[in-house]
């Protein structure tokens, strides 16, 4: 697949071209400070429902395109709905995040997970992926995404959200092997879902290792990054043109170490300044982020201020605009839309 002009703004910055101005989305751009979000979720109380019934995470993940036009449109998914799949029961609870039915404390449970099939599992990413391809064409780029074998592990074994991580780190230093097997069969089947969403369409696939930054330096280089490299090798091997973003939250003390996982672009959060992790990551690894998603609170003029701050500080080529993680559920709509044009009104020249 070669470069092609018609191609859209995120998908050129992906892969390295140098352009007018940075291409803009927003991590959870589709979700509750929407009133659009709000209203259908009345309708649709259930999480799983308003991301598995095609026709309704279809309208949710369009909900932000059709407001603000950004250059990535996401997938209205979450990282556990493959779980089901490997025989892991699980719901996504309102305020509270993924709850699972049965988490996984034993040998024998993990012998008992099944390997996914995507096609049988998960039919609804497709009927979703396509109808987006069809619905942006050339004037977005339609990102995938899934979770990585760490994060998903520590939902899985802690059963919910943690602050501590107790369990998962419990049974990562006592019983390393059986952590690892589990971790194994996760990447596989993490692997085998993100070819599944970029042979359905999607343009770009993110990887989620949310609670990696929890681990210190030295656990992360064994119990995350190992996993990380799997899930984007495997991904390489069948679709090697198809961009790869690691996010990990709280990574100022990994930024150098993800830069191994096999990421074409890193996600770089607020507590970094844009231009340490420029110099710390080198030229030739890519950017994405890192507004503090609290900024959209602000001001036009300050968050202008920021926006213009970010892109001087990221500099020309290979930087994708966005927060540093995602927006949060009280922000102000006509703050979204003020970032959006904004952004979208920049030209390099002008903020250099
Ligand atoms: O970015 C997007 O617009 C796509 C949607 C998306 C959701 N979850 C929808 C969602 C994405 C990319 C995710 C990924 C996800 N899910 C991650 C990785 C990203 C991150 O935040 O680091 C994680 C850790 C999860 C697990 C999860 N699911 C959490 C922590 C929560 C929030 C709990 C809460 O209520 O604050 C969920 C639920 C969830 N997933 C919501 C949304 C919009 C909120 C619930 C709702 O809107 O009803």
């Amino acid at each position: 697949m070669g470069v092609s002009s018609s191609d859209p703004l995120l998908l050129r910055a992906a892969r390295g071209e140098v352009l007018d101005r940075p291409p803009v989305w927003m991590m959870r751009q589709a979700g509750r400070y929407m009133k659009a979000y709000r209203d259908l979720r009345e309708k649709y109380p259930s999480f799983r429902d308003r991301s598995e019934i095609p026709e309704v995470a279809i309208e949710v993940s369009l909900q932000p395109w059709k407001a603000f036009q950004p250059d990535g449109v996401i997938l209205f998914s979450d990282i556990v709905t493959p779980l089901p799949g490997l025989g892991i029961e699980m719901d996504v609870a309102e305020g509270k995040g993924p709850i699972i039915a049965a988490p996984i404390r034993t040998q024998q449970q993990v012998d008992n997970l099944r390997p996914l099939e995507p096609e049988e599992s998960l039919p609804f990413i497709k009927t979703i992926l396509q109808a987006l391809r069809q619905e942006v064409g050339n004037k977005s780029t339609v990102l995938g995404f899934v979770g990585a074998p760490w994060t998903l592990a520590a939902y899985v074994v802690e059963g919910k959200g943690s602050k501590t991580y107790s369990i998962i780190k419990n049974m990562a230093f006592t019983d390393p092997t059986m952590l690892h097997q589990f971790l194994g069969k996760l990447a596989e089947a993490i692997a085998t879902y993100a070819r599944y969403q970029i042979d359905c369409g999607a343009q770009v696939i993110q990887l989620f290792d949310s609670w990696a930054g929890q681990l210190s330096p030295q656990d992360y280089e064994t119990f995350a990054l190992p996993y990380q490299q799997q899930v984007f090798q495997q991904i390489r091997q069948t679709h090697p043109d198809t961009p790869l973003i690691l996010l990990v939250s709280g990574s100022a003390g990994l930024l150098e170490r993800m830069a191994k996982s096999g990421a074409d672009i890193i996600t770089v959060d607020w507590t970094v300044d844009m231009a340490d992790a420029r110099a710390r990551l080198g030229t030739n690894m890519k950017v994405q982020g890192n507004l503090d998603p609290g900024v959209l609170f602000g001001s036009q003029e300050f968050i202008r201020d920021r926006i213009y701050d970010t892109v001087r500080k990221a500099g020309h080529g290979g930087h994708i605009l966005n927060l540093g993680h995602g927006v949060l559920p009280s922000t102000p709509e006509e703050n979204v839309e003020f970032f959006f044009e904004t952004a979208k009104q920049l030209s390099l020249a002008a903020v250099a």
